[in-house]
């Protein structure tokens, strides 16, 4: 099996980062896209219309990002073996920060469809270095492999 794997090493890499590409580019819409739904009144055509869009992109974008992301990198672990590598202890720390936070922008989704507002659109604008930061850190480890 792990043989297989070897072979098709550079190929199931390639697929890795790609979806962490599209991962990412939601990661960094959806909360610009809540920055402009808070501004929609809770009953207003205008917000059924921004929580549509933000189903949409979770729904195509960053929940199957998400999934094949895991399952892409746990296959490239198993593979090198890379479990036993302290960089990849801190990117499991990292990537599970970065998995919670899609979670948590998911959670906030529903709040804003059922009305709530709970974020300012300044808190939002923060928040939305979260995956910059977070993916930043994620290459230095895995390129530059620190530890
Ligand atoms: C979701 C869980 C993830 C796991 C289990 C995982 C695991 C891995 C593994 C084992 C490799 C091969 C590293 C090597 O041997 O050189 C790899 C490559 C890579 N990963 Fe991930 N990864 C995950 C998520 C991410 C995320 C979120 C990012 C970026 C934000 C990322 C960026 C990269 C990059 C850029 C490479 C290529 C590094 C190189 O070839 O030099 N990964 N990943």
């Amino acid at each position: 099996m792990q043989e297989v794997l070897f072979m098709i090493y550079a190929w199931l890499k390639a697929g890795h980062i790609i979806f962490v590409i599209f991962w990412m580019a939601g990661l960094f819409m959806l909360p610009r896209y809540f920055v402009y739904h808070q501004e929609a009144a809770p009953d207003s055509p205008e917000n059924a219309v921004w929580t549509d869009r933000e189903r949409k992109l979770l729904k195509i974008i960053l929940n199957p990002s998400l999934i094949v992301v895991w399952v892409l990198g746990l296959v490239l672990a198993y593979t090198t073996g890379a479990f036993t590598q302290g960089w990849m202890h801190a990117k499991f720390l990292a990537v599970l920060g970065l998995s919670a936070y899609h979670g948590y922008l998911a959670g906030y989704h529903k709040k804003l469809a059922r009305g709530e507002r709970s974020l300012t659109g300044k808190q939002l604008r923060l928040f939305n270095e979260v995956p910059g930061i977070a993916a930043a850190l994620i290459v230095v480890l895995v390129v530059i492999k620190p530890f």
